[in-house]
């Protein structure tokens, strides 16, 4: 904290003891500030940083010491009150400490009294600023700790540094829209979050959307925001995405699912840069940078008429594809190896060693839950182990079923299928505890069984 003179208000309904205070204070070194009444006083402190109030308890007018004590606890919380008083009855004072006045000085009084009392106040002042000061100061470390590891993407594979070098030159340009591919857990969410953050967006939020999980009935207020009143629920006004990620970054997941009916309504939005919510005459302009991401093949739902060509269009003025794990095994290792490094430092145990051997059959293995699953490979795996070292054991590689060139197919759908069937067994025909095992989520799993006709059955052994 800086050694700037502290800012005092005297306040007293005397002219005379106001002055008097302030000459006093001022030879000391004090800036001085005086109020003859509540009304200037509070005019005094929404104008100025103010440290300590010295506050004449005994104040005529419309509020008395303790109302003016707790306004000031309440409006201006940095600022420490210092209660004069020539009363002495004690309910008063306990009333007063508990409102949290800092100090008592009783009237009359001498100079030095007061002096004392701001300069302990001072000092107090002074030690929670350099503790608030070192709080935040720590709160910003692991902030920017924490969000720099779901920052960075690892990956030395050609593919992904073309991917990352693309993803810098996107974010370089502020409203580009960016169309991110690629399947399931290859980290769209992660590059778009970079891609945020790199660019000159990143002091505005990231918000990140899945219209798939929101009821179609709800789905235009939640995007463009609604009035009070608007329909029976809407308690209250309401912020749509839009509106929450204005100076932002809109990202959009799942673009590919989302309802036919509000596709007109996203590009009208992109188009205008304006929206109207629900309820509401009036527009509101916004200016924000949209990235979509999806794993789907958009120009295949585009054909079915599932999803609008100019929104498309709108959408994908860069197109970022993030190849499949299984296509760029060089960054298995790297991956492995930072996801082992950030849990164990959640975690706060040694970083234990991975043997060769891991890596190897890792390298070979297919991955259909991509860079999630290797994340949750390495998650089981350090509960597994004996804190030491990372075996094949802890991995639950079986040689047989997953590695993909040991397979007699290097057909990748019945590698699929056969790792499916296995992770099935596996779990006794259990379907989240399958798709967990397989890195992929619940509706993966359905899209695949019905795609590769898996029937299960609850006895699968
Ligand atoms: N290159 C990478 N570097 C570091 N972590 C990564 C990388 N790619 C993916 N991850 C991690 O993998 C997990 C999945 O990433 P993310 O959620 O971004 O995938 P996604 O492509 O959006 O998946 P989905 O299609 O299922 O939504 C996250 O835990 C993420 O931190
Ligand atoms: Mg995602």
């Amino acid at each position: 904290m800086t050694n700037q003179p502290l800012n005092i208000l005297v306040v007293d309904d005397e002219i005379r003891i106001t002055s008097q205070l302030a000459h006093h204070l001022s030879k000391r070194g004090f800036n001085v500030f005086e109020a003859n009444g509540s009304a200037s006083a509070f005019k005094i402190l929404a104008s100025r940083s103010i440290d300590i109030v010295l506050l004449d308890f005994m104040l005529p007018g419309d509020m008395n010491g303790i109302q003016i004590l707790k306004k000031i606890k309440q409006d201006y919380a940095t600022a420490e009150v210092i209660m004069v008083s020539g009363q002495e009855d004690i309910d008063i004072v306990i009333d007063a400490q508990r409102q949290g006045v800092i100090d008592f000085v009783r009237k009359p009084f001498n100079i030095s009294e007061i002096i004392f009392a701001i300069e302990r106040t001072g000092k107090y002042l002074h030690l929670t600023n350099a503790l608030k000061n070192a709080e935040n100061h720590y709160s910003l470390i692991s902030r920017e700790l924490e969000s720099s590891i779901e920052r960075e993407f690892i990956g030395i594979s050609a593919g992904i540094r073309k991917v990352t070098e693309m993803a810098m030159r996107v974010a370089a340009d502020q409203d580009a829209s960016v169309l991110i591919t690629g399947e399931n857990g290859t980290g769209k969410e992660v590059l778009a979050r970079i891609i945020h953050y790199a660019s000159n967006r990143k002091k505005k939020p990231f918000v990140p959307v899945n219209s798939t999980a929101i009821p179609e009935t709800l789905i235009e207020s939640e995007f463009f925001g609604h009035k009070k009143g608007a329909f029976t629920d809407a308690k209250e006004d309401k912020k749509g995405f839009f509106e929450l990620a204005n100076g932002g970054t809109l990202f959009l997941d799942e673009i590919a699912d989302m309802p036919f009916s509000l596709q007109a309504k996203l590009l009208r939005a992109m188009e205008e840069r304006r929206i109207s919510p629900v309820g509401s005459g009036k527009e509101i302009v916004v200016d924000l940078r949209i990235i979509s991401a999806t794993n789907k093949l958009i120009e295949k739902l585009i054909e079915e008429q599932k999803f609008r060509l100019d929104l498309f269009h709108r959408i994908n003025t860069f197109t970022l594809h993030i190849p499949p794990l299984r296509e760029r095994p060089d960054d298995v290792e790297p991956l492995l190896r930072h996801f082992v490094e950030v849990l164990c430092s959640k975690k706060k145990r040694s970083i234990p060693e991975i043997s060769s051997n891991v890596i190897t059959h890792l390298k070979s293995y297919a991955f259909p839950g991509n860079v999630r699953e290797l994340r949750n490979m390495a998650e089981r795996a350090l509960i597994l182990s004996d804190g030491r070292q990372l075996t094949i054991d802890d991995f639950m590689i079986k040689n047989d079923t997953i590695s993909k060139t040991e397979s007699d197919t290097l057909n990748l759908d019945e590698n699929e299928k056969m790792i499916i069937e296995t992770a099935l067994r596996q779990t006794a025909g259990n379907q989240i505890k399958a798709a967990d095992l397989l890195g992929i989520s619940r509706d993966s799993l359905k899209h695949r069984l019905q795609k590769h006709g898996i029937v299960i059955s609850k006895t699968v052994e």
